[in-house]
């Protein structure tokens, strides 16, 4: 039985996490990056082939998002060959409230792998680890004030589901629907990351066009930017307010709340103020 798993996205939020606690529990990890000693590009097809040689199961994010012009021939084209390569597992991380990331997850499951499909609202580590990370230190996060309340999920609850599916055949067949334990507003979130590191952090509201506008100002890439507003005016129109049950049903306990994950995070001092270590 092959035993080495492949970690797609294994320098990112969920990736990394999933290749760390793999390898501590003993499993043999594969890293998938761009700059990995084997390589691994979804852009560059060439690279999918070795990165695959040799491996069980697969835990699959792909970038940007699944959402994408192209996406879905990608990651069809991707479960194939590693199908046909010989891989018996594939765990895929998905968007929830996105139609095209709902076409992957149909392409994964008609293949004859055994699968899992995470499919997860927002990350609470979107505010620490990504986009949101330099307003909030800043001390001004301007937002379109259309969003709606999203019930952010903690990716340590993902990362753990993904690695007992990786690992058990606990998970064989099922498709989760993964979310905090309740909607948050952006305003509350801001204001509930301000409190705990006793900052001052203004809320922006703005419009959808000033938004646009700003990131253009900023040279962000055009592609970028319309993947922002699609995610802004799509995901974040209020379908997916709604929280669901699925860590509940994936690990038999609650969802990790929003405020346990703006304390923990608090005390790491990467928001800066009163509770900064540095
Ligand atoms: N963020 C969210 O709230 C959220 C919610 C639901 C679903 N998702 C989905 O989760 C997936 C990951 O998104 P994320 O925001 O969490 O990003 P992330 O995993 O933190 O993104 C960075 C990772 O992507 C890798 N990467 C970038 N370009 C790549 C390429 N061309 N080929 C191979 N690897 C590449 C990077 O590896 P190297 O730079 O080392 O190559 C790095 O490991 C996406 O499909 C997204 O739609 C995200």
């Amino acid at each position: 039985m092959r035993t080495t798993t492949l970690v797609l996205g294994a320098t990112g939020k969920t990736g990394r996490r999933v290749a760390e606690r793999l390898s501590r529990s003993g499993t043999s990890v594969r890293i998938g990056s761009r700059s990995a000693g084997i390589p691994f590009d979804w852009e560059r097809p060439a690279t999918w082939g070795p990165a695959l040689r040799g491996i069980g199961a697969a835990y699959v994010t792909f970038q940007p998002d699944l959402a994408v012009p192209g996406a879905l021939q990608t990651v069809r084209a991707f479960f194939a060959e590693a199908v046909g390569a010989g891989v018996e597992k594939l765990v895929l991380l998905s968007g929830r409230g996105e139609p095209e990331a709902q076409d992957a997850e149909k392409a994964l499951q008609a293949t004859r792998a055994d699968w899992t499909i995470l499919r997860a609202s927002w990350f609470n580590q979107n505010f620490s680890e990504s986009f949101f990370l330099d307003p909030i230190r800043a001390g001004e996060v301007p937002l379109p004030g259309s969003l709606a309340a999203e019930p952010f999920v903690d990716v340590e609850d993902l990362v753990e589901i993904a690695v007992s599916a990786l690992t058990s055949n606990a998970h064989s067949r099922r498709l989760y629907e993964l979310t905090g334990t309740k909607a948050i507003t952006f305003p509350d979130a801001i204001d509930q990351i301000g409190r705990a590191c006793g900052r001052n952090i203004a809320y922006i509201p703005v419009s959808m066009d000033d938004y646009r506008a700003e990131l253009v100002r900023q040279q962000v890439p055009t592609e970028y930017i319309d993947l922002v507003m699609y995610l802004f005016g799509t995901v974040l129109d209020g379908r997916n307010t709604p929280a669901t049950d699925g860590v509940q049903a994936a690990l038999g306990r609650p969802a990790r709340t929003f405020s346990d994950y703006v304390r923990r995070t608090a005390v790491t001092g990467v928001w800066g103020g009163l509770n900064a270590r540095s």
